[in-house]
């Protein structure tokens, strides 16, 4: 069977990526620092994006021997139509990512997972040595909470038991978050659903306290982890 297709090679971004010079100086920093025989951690979102293109750039142009651990079927297909060669965690440990977040708070705790993909993007940290955060002064907030709500992806039969729990832990504004331009909520790629949850107080614990709930696959609360925050301007 003929295996040529444009599905993938067509792919666009479409995601709007704001104060894109500062951005893409980091993406071009990130890029900068992958070395022949790496295995890199892919984030996601528009950032993240940005740096896989600069680094995809770099492989084509230097012929390196580069492998992508994709935190989402989405950047999976980017890569593969950047010409990033894949892998996966049965094959290897990442030795270092790179990512976004849409919070960080003086601490260097984050949330994120605005696009659902935290389940991932959490394990990729942990398995990585060094995890590069790219963001800009907007996602910088005296604490967490500020802006977002805290994401928790749950197992679907589970929402009304980890609603309640999560009233338990203080969440006072609870949303079952819709998908996009259609009716539903929307499903993530392990199909589960995702809750965001305002809170007054997120303290160190909350993390611990919202994986333990039975139900609960992962939050965007990334507590205490070993993360560099790199800054792009706003100009
Ligand atoms: C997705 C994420 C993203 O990294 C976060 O939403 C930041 O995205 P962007 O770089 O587009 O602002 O956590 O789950």
């Amino acid at each position: 069977m003929d295996w040529n297709s444009n599905l993938i090679t067509n792919l666009e971004w479409s995601s709007e990526i704001t104060h894109i010079s500062g951005k893409q100086k980091v993406a071009d920093e990130i890029a900068a620092k992958v070395k022949d025989g790496d295995i890199l951690g892919v984030g996601s979102g528009s950032t993240a994006y940005l740096a896989l293109v600069a680094i995809a750039r770099r492989i084509k142009e230097e012929k390196l021997n580069v492998k992508a651990i994709p935190t989402s079927l989405e950047l999976s297909m980017f890569c593969s139509k950047l010409g990033v060669p894949l892998t996966t965690l049965y094959e290897n440990k990442p030795d270092w990512l790179f990512d976004g977040a849409d919070e960080v708070d003086p601490n260097n705790s984050l949330i994120k997972g605005r696009g659902g993909a935290m389940f991932k993007e959490k394990l990729l940290i942990s398995s990585s040595v060094v995890s590069y955060i790219i963001v800009d002064d907007s996602k910088m907030v005296p604490k967490l909470g500020t802006n977002f709500p805290v994401p928790v992806e749950v197992f679907p039969q589970a929402l009304l038991y980890v609603e309640k729990e999560l009233q338990q832990l203080g969440a006072n504004n609870i949303l079952l978050r819709p998908a996009k331009g259609k009716d539903g909520p929307v499903i993530t790629e392990n199909g589960n659903m995702i809750l965001d949850c305002k809170f007054d107080e997120i303290g160190s614990t909350m993390e611990r306290d919202i994986k333990s709930i039975t139900g609960v696959i992962e939050s965007g609360l990334f507590i205490g982890y070993n993360l560099q925050i790199l800054m792009a301007s706003n100009t």
